[in-house]
């Protein structure tokens, strides 16, 4: 009975998409294993003249689209309507029907008149909103990511990609954190600045929040451009500083970005942000030499290891698992994800760091990082060691109030 329910919805919803009759669909109550999946919104696209679904599975801080053609979503409704799906909202402008499973797991599927007379327009492929404008962009143009055309130059497409797919996460991030004051905001290894213009640009010009930002980077020459330009452009509350990040001392940092700092540049990073208390860390980090010295030693995974390559991307993974454990021990709900589609970087994950009031299981996240380390043979983390080395430090633990729970 339940079978015929649940077919008779997903009937409904891709006949509605064939039909043009499809408004928008909505999956909720996921009692699947992704425990941070909140819903799946579900949108008609056309993609290649072809009808298609949109579905954008959102997680408690991101979002993850996928597009099925019409019989890989009905697979999809058939397979997880009353198993990890409990609930699913369709309206088209025929009708509204609503799935609904009881306790005992029973499908009611309720017929209601249609809330909306009419379609949303399909949106296209090639559609996609641009968080950083190309139209009379000066320091675009004076970092030559835009030349005279204002068209972006060839080999800046993919960092012209990085940067605006980072605005765009730090936007829907920003948005949840409530400031009180100036929000101060520090990228770490800022090299020519791309990304901390553009995340000024956006901040300030186009939400009009109140900003400061700052890039910290070593090479004068870099500082010393990137500067000029923020003068040119008049952006009165960016600057850039020439320091070394593990030198840097301010501790009243809200956001600390980063975009491909140098190996253990990451972890100075993190470190800084872990330091100054700051709310959200957004870093992606770049080679990861330090583990990968001392994995080569490990004799467990000889058989991996002697491949150079596998050895390389289990580096990464391990090094980024343990900072991950290492920032939720100073309280950060911490999350890794690819930000942006290996095409226009390898170096293609971010750790997004959020600070919580939450309650840490010190003990059990210590023994995760030290089974990490005994399985891997890793000697030293340089993030553990740079909290380890300033734990007593006073300054910066009595700004972190956190309870630890054993
Ligand atoms: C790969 S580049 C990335 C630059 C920029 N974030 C971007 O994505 O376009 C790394 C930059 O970090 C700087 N850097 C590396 N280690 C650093 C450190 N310890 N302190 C400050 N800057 C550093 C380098 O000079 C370089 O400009």
């Amino acid at each position: 009975m339940n079978e015929n329910t649940i077919k008779n919805f997903s009937t409904q919803l891709i006949q509605s998409v064939e039909n043009k009759e499809f408004v928008k669909c909505t999956l909720g109550k996921i009692t699947s294993n992704e425990k941070d999946l909140q819903n799946i919104y579900i949108k008609a696209v056309e993609l290649k003249n072809n009808l298609m679904l949109s579905f954008t599975f959102r997680y408690e801080r991101r979002d993850e689209v996928k597009n099925f053609n019409l019989t890989e979503a009905n697979d999809f409704m058939l397979q997880k309507l009353g198993n990890e799906i409990l609930s699913a909202d369709l309206y088209t402008i025929r009708k509204n029907y609503f799935l609904k499973f009881n306790k005992k797991r029973i499908a009611q599927l309720i017929e209601q008149k249609a809330t909306f007379s009419q379609i949303t327009n399909l949106q296209h492929n090639n559609i996609k909103k641009r968080y950083i404008s190309t139209e009379n962009n000066i320091y675009l143009h004076r970092l030559e990511v835009i030349g005279n055309n204002g068209q972006i130059i060839k080999n800046k497409e993919d960092k012209f990609k990085q940067i605006n797919k980072f605005v765009e996460i730090i936007d829907s991030l920003i948005k949840e954190i409530s400031f009180e004051n100036e929000i101060k905001i520090i990228d770490m290894g800022s090299g020519k600045g791309y990304l901390t213009f553009a995340v000024y640009d956006y901040l300030k010009n186009n939400l009009g929040l109140n900003v400061k930002v700052k890039g910290i980077e070593t090479q004068e020459k870099l500082v010393k451009i990137c500067n000029s330009i923020a003068k040119d452009c008049k952006f009165d509350n960016l600057s850039f500083e020439q320091s070394n990040i593990s030198n840097f001392h301010e501790t009243d940092i809200d956001i600390l970005i980063s975009l491909h700092a140098c190996d253990t540049a990451t972890d100075d990073t993190l470190y800084q942000g872990i330091k100054s208390n700051a709310r959200l860390i957004i870093s992606s980090p770049c080679c990861h030499k330090q583990i990968r010295q001392q994995m080569n030693s490990s004799k467990k995974l000889m058989q991996i290891n002697k491949f150079g390559i596998l050895l390389e991307r289990q580096a990464e993974i391990v090094t980024d698992a343990i900072r991950a454990h290492l920032l939720e021990l100073q309280a950060y709900k911490t999350n890794i994800f690819e930000f942006i589609s290996a095409e226009y970087t390898g170096k293609n994950l971010l750790i997004v760091a959020t600070k919580t009031t939450t309650e840490i299981k010190e003990a059990e996240i210590k023994l995760k990082i030290e089974e990490l380390k005994n399985l891997f043979g890793i000697e030293y983390h340089y993030l553990e060691k740079l909290l380890e080395e300033n734990a007593n430090d006073q300054t910066w633990r009595n700004l972190n109030p956190v309870c630890h729970v054993h």
